[in-house]
């Protein structure tokens, strides 16, 4: 299993922007790489935001366009978040994991959800990224995120809407991915889980204001 090799880097050491902090991941030749892009998306949004929102790793359009939540996932959080009163700008949104992970299908990419080695291995990266922007609050979007921020499996439909102790003590949100939404097949199911999925937002909007 990878195991994140950084963990007990000295604080003088640590990165102190975000550029630096991008810069240094690229450079990184023990990077899961197989079933990977090699392109690194980082995040996007303010150097310091009052909320962090964290999915699980950039999909295909993502990839292409190099920014993070800009495919179908990105458009329905989008959505969300405006009925939440949340400003997207003023937000930093990421990844758990920094590349897209897939496998080719003919002419398509499909999506593989990364393991936990692979979420490990992007932790210490995630951290740095927090200590930087330095949320209120920070958002895990699915079980992935969670993970990462929590540091242990869980149960996303038991502990959404609740506000957890991250692994450094910061307070996470656990809400569902916006993809688990879109592949909801009934419009009435879809728009039951799109209501609760608002209201989270609108938790983390409660939390900061
Ligand atoms: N899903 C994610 O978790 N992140 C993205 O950036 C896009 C889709």
């Amino acid at each position: 299993m990878l195991i994140d090799s950084r963990r007990d880097e000295p604080a003088a050491n640590l990165p102190t922007s975000l550029d630096q902090l991008y810069a240094l991941l690229e450079q990184q030749t023990d990077a899961p790489r197989e079933k990977f892009s090699e392109r690194l998306i980082r995040g996007t949004g303010p150097d310091h935001a009052d909320i962090m929102i964290i999915g699980e790793q950039p999909g295909d359009q993502e990839d292409l366009q190099g920014k993070p939540f800009v495919g179908p996932a990105g458009q329905l959080l989008d959505r969300a978040l405006e009925q939440a009163h949340i400003d997207r700008q003023q937000t930093f949104l990421t990844n758990a994991v920094k590349r897209f992970k897939y496998s080719q299908r003919g002419k398509r990419r499909i999506h593989e959800t990364p393991n936990v080695g692979e979420i490990n291995y992007y932790r210490w990266w995630v951290e740095q990224e927090i200590r930087l922007v330095n949320p209120r609050l920070v958002v895990a979007l699915g079980a992935t995120a969670a993970r990462c921020l929590t540091g242990k499996a869980v149960t996303i439909s038991r502990h959404r809407g609740e506000i957890l102790p991250g692994a450094d003590g910061r307070s996470v949100l656990i809400t569902v991915h916006p993809s688990f939404l879109l592949r909801i097949p009934d419009k009435q199911g879809r728009q039951v889980e799109y209501a609760k999925f608002v209201r989270d937002l609108q938790l983390a909007k409660d939390f900061v204001r």
